[in-house]
This record gives structure tokens, sequence and C-alpha cells, in this order.
């Protein structure tokens, strides 16, 4: 936070400022999805829906599983929420009393280990590296677990690390959660931005996890608000209670934009956007390499590259602060996302244009050169 409002500040004072730091598309919502919207408005859809949703839009998520990966999904179990960040407290909430934990990845998505926080339970932080894809997996489950955890959360693809969790990793996951008693809770924000390999969605393997998804991405509906969640049919009935008592109902016109979203037609356009983020990723990756940060597993997703700076310094928050001062190049500093050897680390967003990214590349590699 103190990076973006730097970034902006001297972006206000006339600097031009390569935006790495940001994780959001910078791809505006399509231009159908927005009709929808203003559709929606011009037609006074202007009043609460269900707390779950609307029912057209809870049958449209079904038939879009069955579609992409064959999943037949109960629209039952599908709850429409504020955001992916609307379902993980949601999710926490509910599995969750006061002074329970929910084990999840350091480095990971800061939000989660603060939700908890809030709603006076608690995150246990597995350090994670290289050799895990920097995700969870049994053995880490199996160590960390105490009385107190009722649940693991795994982010697939990861924000920072843009890496994936393999299929068969997840299922002994799931396996190993449940064996514990507990809940697996997978956030399949990125799902969409998947490269190079098949992408695939835990409901896939199980009935039995809670699967976290969002319109902010893949869609490119970051302020919109509207995402959803799939969660075994015994945990329906709360979470319907808890979300009239949080929120009373997710965004009325963002749902009917989200009908559109999911329509196939619609997904022409995403998927072009999804091989732009490639190309960038394919542009970025060995660029940074060349530079000498060290990045030892191949980000397959989302659109972040989480490198290892410590050839250049040990301190990356600092670092991170000069190369803003000095090249104008924001990053976000691996603090950001945990403790757990946060300072040899930061995150490079790729929503930037190829060229805005080239001469980022240019301006880190004379930072480097003048000795940091
Ligand atoms: C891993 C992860 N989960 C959840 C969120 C929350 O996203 P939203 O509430 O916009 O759906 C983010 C946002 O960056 C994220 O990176």
């Amino acid at each position: 936070m103190d990076i973006l409002a730097r970034a902006k500040a001297l972006s206000a004072q006339g600097r031009s400022i390569y935006h790495l730091e940001i994780g959001e598309p910078d791809f505006a919502t399509t231009d159908s999805i927005i009709n929808a919207g203003i559709e929606a408005l011009n037609q006074y859809k202007t009043h609460y829906t269900p707390a779950m949703g609307l029912t057209e839009l809870r049958q449209a998520i079904a038939d879009y599983y069955d579609r992409k990966f064959s999943a037949h999904i109960d629209p039952q179990r599908i709850i429409v929420t504020p955001g992916a960040s609307g379902a993980l407290q949601l999710a926490i909430a509910c599995l969750l009393d006061a002074g329970d934990n929910v084990l999840l990845a350091d480095p990971g998505y800061p939000c989660n280990r603060n939700i908890a926080q809030i709603l006076a339970s608690e995150a246990v932080a597995v350090p994670v590296a290289a050799d895990t894809a920097y995700q969870l997996n049994a053995k880490l489950v199996e160590k960390y677990w105490n009385d107190r955890s009722r649940a693991a959360l795994v982010a697939t693809p990861s924000n920072p690390t843009g890496t994936l969790l393999p299929a068969k990793q997840l299922a002994e996951l799931c396996q190993q959660v449940a064996q514990k008693g507990g809940r697996l809770i997978v956030d399949e924000i990125y799902q969409g931005l998947v490269y190079d390999v098949e992408d695939y969605s835990a409901l896939q393997l199980s009935d039995e996890c809670f699967v976290i998804n969002s319109f902010s991405k893949y869609f490119g509906m970051t302020g919109w608000r509207i995402g959803w969640m799939v969660v075994p049919e015994f945990y329906v009935d709360s979470i319907d209670r808890i979300a009239q008592n949080l929120y009373l109902a997710p965004p009325t016109i963002s749902q009917y934009a989200a009908l559109q979203a999911l329509k196939a037609e619609t997904q022409v356009e995403l998927d072009r956007r999804r091989d732009e983020f490639k190309r960038r990723r394919d542009f970025l990756l060995p660029a940074l390499q060349q530079l000498g940060f060290e990045i030892t597993v191949k980000p397959q997703g989302a659109f972040y590259i989480y490198a290892n700076c410590e050839r250049f310094t040990d301190d990356s928050f600092s670092w991170v602060k000069l190369l803003l001062e000095k090249q104008g190049v924001a990053l976000t500093p691996g603090i950001d996302f945990g403790q757990y050897r946060a300072n040899k680390y930061c995150r490079f967003a790729y929503t930037q244009s190829l060229e805005q990214l080239e001469q980022a590349v240019d301006k880190i590699a004379d930072f480097i050169t003048q000795g940091s």
C-alpha cells in the first residue's frame, strides 16, 4: 500500500510510472458485459436479490462448469457473493469458531489472514518454497494441523507466485484435510488465466471442498464486486444466513452483467485477453531471469511472477522503494504476502502492455547496473 500510494503520488507529479504492482487486469470490462449492466439499469433492476444470488445466475454458473469442465453441480450449492472477498469471508465465518484456525501458505494472498483475525479466528502461516511450487501439500498439512485447525486454504493459480497446484496434489490435500476432520477451501479466482497446461476445477475432483471463484480477473470485472462459491450441501443454509446478515445480497446490476460474462460468445474475447497475458509472461519471465532474478518454478497462471532478488538486496522492501524513486518502476515487496523469506522476494504483475513491460525491464536493468 505504501508503494501504491507513492507510485500514485509520483504519477500525480507528472512522472511516468511503470505500474507492475497492480493486481487487476489493465483491460476494461468488455462492451457486451457493460451493455448487459446498462440494460439491467434501463429495466430498473435496482432492488435486492435473494442473499444467495439470482436463481438464473446460479444456474448459469452451474452450466458454465458443465460446459467448461464437465462438472455437474447442483445450482443450490452455488452462492453468488460480492467478489471472492465476500466468499472468503463467508467460508471462514462458516467453518471457524473463535479460536479456531485455518492453514494457509506463506507467501499468500494477505487478506485471508486478516479476515481470519477479524472473525476472531487465526491463520496458521505455513512456510512454502519452490520445492512445493509455493503451495501446501498433504505433508505440510500433516505437520501444521493442530487441535484447533478446521480448514486449509489454497489458491490455484496463486497470488503472488502464479504457480498451480497439480490436480493430483490437490486431490491428496483434499483427502488429507478430510481425514483430519476439516475442510479444504480452494480459491480458483485466477481460473481461466492458465497457460501451458489444461485448466481444471477442484469440483472435478471432489464435492467436499469449498470452491471460491470471481468475476474479477479472467472476466475482467474487478469493480463490479461479484464472485461466487460452491459449498457442500450441508453448509448451504448456514451460508445463506451469514450472507443475509453480513451484506443482504450481492449487487443486483453486477449479477445481470455476470450473466452476460458467462456466455460462450463473451469468452471468445476473454480468451483473447488471456492469450495476451501469456505473451506478456513469455516476455517478462526470461527477461527477469536474464537480469539475475531467480525464478525456479515457472509461473503458469494469474498475472504474477514472484522473483527472488537476493542477488541484489537482502531487504526487498527498501530495494523496491528505491527502484520506484530512481527509475519509476513500481513492484510489490515480498513482505506484503507474509513473513517467510519475504525480504528476498518481490512480485511483478504483468498487468501492463508489452511495450510498458519492455521499458520497465530496461529501467530495472539500469538500476541494477548502477549498483541499485
Ligand atoms: C488470491 C485472491 N483471492 C481473492 C481475491 C479477491 O478478489 P475479488 O474480491 O476482487 O474477487 C484476490 C484479489 O486480488 C486474490 O488475489
